[in-house]
């Protein structure tokens, strides 16, 4: 029997997110697996799939509301299959302890439907030119730097280090 694909889902507004789900789709289509990356919203059976990897961005400290309602719906099948969270946010610009907290209780909505085995969370992308006037008077009050602050070499740890525990998952019998 053919293996199911990685699921890599994502929500996003600016493509950022979107960016991030393409470059894991990459590393772990050169490992040899099947994967299939798609817009959250266009997902409908969980059941095809042996694993997810579910990443969003956040705005107001949340991650996008459309991605809190998938997880919400879809928690059941979420539990029962090996789960991965990623989170792009300009809180993340500083990789600091603190940070790391704050960015890691912006989850805790999501986390308390279905616990991941493992969260990425990774500094985004903001470019004036992308946003609503009102988008941009928010990001301004802020203080959110302008810029692209993606750390590609981090991202691309993170997939690593989720490949290796999917493995693990595998050999111990979790899929
Ligand atoms: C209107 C708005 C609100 C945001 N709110 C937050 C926030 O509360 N905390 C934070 O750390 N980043 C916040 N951000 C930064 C985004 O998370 C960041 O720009 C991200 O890369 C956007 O990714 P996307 O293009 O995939 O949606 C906000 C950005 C915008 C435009």
């Amino acid at each position: 029997m053919l293996e199911k694909p990685i699921l890599i889902a994502y929500a996003t507004h600016t493509g950022t997110t979107r960016e991030i789900a393409e470059v894991l789709d990459k590393l772990f289509r050169e490992k040899g697996a099947s994967v299939e990356v798609r817009d959250l919203e266009a997902i409908r059976d969980l059941s095809l799939y042996r694993a997810v990897v579910l990443g969003s961005s956040i705005r107001y400290n949340e991650w996008l509301p459309e991605a809190v309602d998938f997880v919400r719906q879809h928690q059941d099948q979420l539990r029962s299959k090996p789960l991965f969270y990623f989170s792009l946010s300009m809180t993340m610009q500083q990789d600091t302890p603190a940070h790391v907290q704050d960015s890691l209780e912006f989850l805790r909505p999501v986390r308390e439907l279905a616990e991941p085995l493992d969260i990425g969370l990774f500094a985004g992308q903001l470019d004036p030119a992308e946003l609503t006037q009102v988008a941009r008077e928010i990001v301004q009050e802020r203080g959110f730097p302008v810029g692209d602050w993606r750390d590609w070499a981090a991202i691309q740890a993170w997939g690593e280090r989720v490949w290796s525990l999917l493995n693990q998952e595998e050999v111990a019998g979790g899929i």
